[in-house]
């Protein structure tokens, strides 16, 4: 248990079924297991359809709102129950504690608000307290957006997908939150501004000592990023470890497989994945 009381976050047995049409339920989650600990990066990496971001979703409380959907199994954040805990204890946790990066920002910011007065609110959420405009600029700043003053003038309509993505990263280091989530953030974005956005998510986890979860169907994305793996397919967990472990020694068929396409990806083109490991693995 002792590795169990640093975790910030612990699933165990999480099961998701999700109704679909004609009365039937998708078994879209199977007995997945997880834990992250106090600044600590995890990914999950799987094929689309592996159940990666309903995992996420029953660990965000953002599951749909229909009495047919059933979740079991236990979901605990800093030791409390959060499976089956009413909707006013997920919504504060969700303003307060996790920070939350999905692929489409939309849904997230508000279109008639101004940048500055969304970074501005969840500032107060995480303070509780006035908020400096020293503070918002240090903000937008810290999460690799250019021209703070100007920035927190526009509206999210006024901005590209990066720089709403990193709009989104500024709002969970505003809320101080303790854990961000982030769903392939970049995966509807092109190779360089999706390099530039995973620094950004580095840089302002790094600087904050928050953890991270970081979703992805992409190996080499998480390779850069994260101290452990998680691989899913099918809904289950199949293989965890370090990502060097993951690396050097994958027992699972489907993360060999996984790996086969960062190796070929990364000889077509070498500067195109920036991890740690392809450039270890070259001076090698
Ligand atoms: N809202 C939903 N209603 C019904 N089925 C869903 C819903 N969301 C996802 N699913 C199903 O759950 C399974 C896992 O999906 P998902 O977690 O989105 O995969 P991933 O994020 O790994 O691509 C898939 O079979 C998908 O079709
Ligand atoms: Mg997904």
């Amino acid at each position: 248990m002792s590795q169990d009381e640093q975790a910030l976050l612990v699933v165990r047995g999480l099961q998701v079924k999700l109704p679909t049409g004609r009365n039937r339920l998708v078994h879209a989650v199977r007995n997945v297991d997880l834990t992250v600990r106090a600044g600590e990066r995890v990914g999950i990496v799987g094929e689309s359809g592996s159940g990666k971001s309903v995992t996420v979703r029953a660990i965000s409380g953002l599951l749909p709102d229909s009495p047919l959907v059933q979740v079991h199994g236990s979901i605990q954040f800093r030791g409390q129950e959060l499976n089956g805990a009413d909707a006013r204890i997920w919504r504060d946790i969700r303003a307060k504690r996790i920070g939350m990066i999905f692929q489409d920002p939309h849904s997230f910011l508000n279109p008639t608000m101004r940048i500055g007065a969304q970074i501005n609110e969840a500032l107060k959420m995480g303070r509780g307290e006035q908020t400096s405009k020293d503070e918002l600029l240090r903000v937008i700043a810290l999460a690799g957006l250019p021209d703070p003053e100007r920035m927190a003038q526009r509206f999210p309509f006024e901005l590209s997908g990066g720089m709403r993505q990193r709009v989104l990263i500024a709002i969970a280091l505003a809320k101080s939150s303790e854990i961000i989530i982030a769903d392939e953030p970049t995966t509807a974005l092109d190779a360089t501004v999706q390099r530039r956005v995973l620094k950004s998510l580095d840089d302002s986890v790094t600087a904050l000592g928050t953890s991270l979860l970081l979703i992805t169907h992409d190996l080499a994305v998480v390779a850069g990023l994260c101290d452990r793996i998680y691989v899913m397919y099918g809904g289950e967990v199949v293989e965890t470890g370090s990502t060097e472990k993951i690396f050097s020694a994958p027992e699972h068929p489907y993360t060999k497989e996984l790996l086969r396409c960062v190796q070929s990806l990364a000889d077509d083109t070498p500067d195109l994945y920036v991890s740690d490991y392809s450039s270890k693995q070259n001076a090698q």
